[in-house]
């Protein structure tokens, strides 16, 4: 069973996802992660965000891995040719990278095919963009997960604190996210938008644990 959860940056889909992961005893796919490591790879290589050609030969070439704990939801460290990226895929500099090599179509044909061979090997909870449009459009239980531009901000700087990374001013970290949402849903390539058939849940004015109940209870009804 898939378990489809997109939204923009910041609205809580990686939190959520995890802990919906471990209530329903399902593993759990971060697909921004693999974006930020093609980002990652061409950024210390020097190859130009517009180089569509190359950027599309580092995704179906580097190797990204996941290392997981015994037993663990989610995974403990990121590896890109198994060079440890966990903290560095989450900067700044990668943050406006990001979208630019997301909207290349051969990143995205190679990292989907991975993604599909990752999620058909058992149920999962999958998180990114273009999940329920995409990658599993046949997902059982789609969600469109979103808040208010300055609720998503606001998170996204309290877990940069939090983590010692990225900005915590909050008026660049709004204009960083509305900037990269706009690039996410304008792309031609699979932009960022809510599949027909995915429930909309608007966590702005919701706690984390309404959340996560919200999505188990609809996944549970689609068992
Ligand atoms: O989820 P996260 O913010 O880490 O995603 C980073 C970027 O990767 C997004 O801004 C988007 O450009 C891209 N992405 C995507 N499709 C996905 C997941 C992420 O295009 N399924």
């Amino acid at each position: 069973m898939i378990v489809a959860i997109d939204g923009p940056s910041g609205a809580g889909k990686s939190t959520v996802s995890k802990l919906v992961a471990k209530e329903l005893g399902f593993s759990c796919l971060d697909t921004g992660a693999m974006y930020r490591c093609i980002a990652w790879k061409a950024l210390r290589e020097g190859v130009s965000l517009e180089d569509a050609e190359a950027l599309g030969a580092i995704a179906r070439t580097c190797r990204i891995s996941f290392v997981h704990g015994e037993g663990e939801v989610d995974a403990r460290a990121v590896l890109v040719d198994g060079c440890d990226v966990t903290d560095a895929i989450r900067t700044a500099e990668i943050d406006r990278a990001v979208s630019k090599v997301s909207a290349v179509p051969a990143v995205r044909t190679s990292l989907v095919e991975q993604q599909r061979v990752i999620g058909r090997a058992g149920n999962y909870v999958v998180e990114g963009r273009d999940i329920g449009t995409v990658v599993f459009a046949d997902a059982e239980a789609k969600v469109f997960l979103t808040a208010s531009d300055e609720e998503r901000a606001r998170r996204r700087v309290a877990q940069n604190a939090a983590r010692g990374i990225g900005s915590t001013d909050f008026d660049t970290v709004l204009a960083d996210i509305v900037a990269r949402d706009e690039r996410d849903s304008a792309r031609a390539a699979s932009p960022l938008v809510a599949a027909d058939d995915a429930v909309l849940v608007d966590s702005t004015d919701l706690s984390q644990d309404e959340v996560v109940a919200r999505i188990c209870g609809l996944a549970r009804e689609r068992m």
